[in-house]
């Protein structure tokens, strides 16, 4: 029987299945991350090995840095995996790799890593999208969280407002015109000389800062849920040097604290309009005869998730937790320490994905530049 064969009727076996226990292995960028998960659900050992301190000294990623650092951590990362979670590879039912979007010298060794392991072993191999990892790190912190949701996803190259229609469909309904947000509080950090990544020291030093010392443009776009974060980063970089070339001290609690507040305000105000708009669609569309009954769907609770590196943002969590209130929403976010990458929240997308049958084949390749929905950036 050939691999192919052989991995297809395991997984068929999987379905409907208690218990089914996934590997999963994260290379996409600058972390080296294993994971066992169980049912989707549960998290069994989730190991991260961060490369922050090799690309520190460079300001940002280096990609060869990146590839070889994986390389070198990804047996050890996967080893520690499943000793964490108490188990051999041969009790593992199956194995997940992202595939893209990202790095693709990072990605091609966490895909070669997990093609040669699932050859050599004998099991189904799933590829999953990075993106789709994050929005589904909200499985594994919120056990009662099912589509349909709304999702804002933001992280250090996607700012994205989706609908998930089901487990692995989506529906874009807005996205930045140019950074993603994560990728401009990298910038902005930069210019207050902040190492990388500027996003969590941004955080940090805005939350002694006073967020109304400086006005920062409010971001113009055509599309009611797109967003824009370039012109709102030239501005802030131009207020920061004009305080430089005044020889005046750079204010960079305050600073960081204006930027932050201007960041956030855009991501939810943009959020809140698809909520309401959602909201007034799902009036609209539902029957009379249930409004006469008094079960009317118009007053289905709306499910707002959050997903990626910034939602580990603290004003961003503050300020959509009173938004969802005011709005009557249901908010979900990851814990802290699964919005930014890991090998857990890839696990988990790949569970649905290997219950639909969804399985990468030893031909499976990177693919950097993959996208979430058709249409998106
Ligand atoms: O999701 P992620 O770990 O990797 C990508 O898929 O991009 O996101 C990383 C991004 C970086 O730009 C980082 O600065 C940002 O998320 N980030 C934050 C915070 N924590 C991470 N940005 C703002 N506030 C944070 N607390
Ligand atoms: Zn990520």
């Amino acid at each position: 029987m050939t691999y192919q064969e052989t991995a297809r009727r395991k997984a068929e076996a999987l379905r409907g299945a208690t218990g089914v226990k996934i590997l999963a292995l994260e290379t996409s960028c600058d972390e080296t991350a294993a994971a066992v998960i169980e049912d989707g659900r549960k998290i069994l050992s989730n190991v991260v090995f961060s490369q922050i301190d090799l690309h520190e000294l460079y300001g940002g990623v280096v990609p060869e840095i990146a590839s070889r650092a994986h390389m070198e951590a990804c047996d050890r990362v996967v080893d520690q995996a499943l000793r964490e979670a108490g188990l051999e590879l041969a009790e593992i039912d199956a194995l997940a790799v992202t595939k893209g979007p990202g790095l693709v010298g990072a990605l091609l060794t966490g895909v070669n890593c997990m093609k040669g392991l699932a050859f050599a072993a004998g099991k189904p191999l799933v590829g999953v999208n990075h993106i789709e990892g994050h929005v589904s790190a909200n499985f594994l912190s919120h056990p009662d969280l099912e589509p349909p949701f709304l999702c804002l996803v933001v992280s250090g190259g996607h700012s994205h407002l989706v609908e998930v229609r089901e487990y692995g469909e989506y529906r874009l309904l807005g996205q930045t015109m140019d950074d993603a947000a994560g990728e401009a509080f990298d910038k902005a950090a930069r210019v207050l000389g902040l190492p990388y990544p500027g996003g969590p020291r941004i955080d940090a030093l805005a939350e002694e800062g006073n967020p109304e010392a400086f006005q920062l443009p409010k971001p113009k776009t055509e599309g009611r849920f797109d967003y824009s974060f370039s012109g709102l980063k030239t501005a802030f970089i131009n207020l920061v040097h004009g305080i430089e070339q005044r020889g005046e001290p750079l204010p960079r609690a305050d600073l960081a604290a204006c930027f932050r507040r201007a960041v956030c305000t855009e991501l939810t105000e943009k959020a809140r309009a698809v909520i309401s708009d959602h909201r007034s669609v799902v009036r609209k569309g539902s029957d009379l005869r249930s409004q006469i009954s008094g079960h009317d769907d118009g007053d289905r609770e709306i499910r707002f998730a959050m997903a990626g590196g910034v939602s580990a943002n603290r004003e961003l969590r503050r300020m959509a937790a009173k938004m969802c209130e005011t709005l009557g929403a249901k908010l979900y976010m990851p814990e802290i320490h699964l919005c930014t990458d890991n090998g857990a929240m890839i696990g988990s997308a790949a569970y649905y994905r290997l219950m639909r049958g969804e399985l990468a084949e030893l031909s499976l390749n990177a693919e950097p530049a993959l996208r979430l929905v058709n249409g998106d950036q």
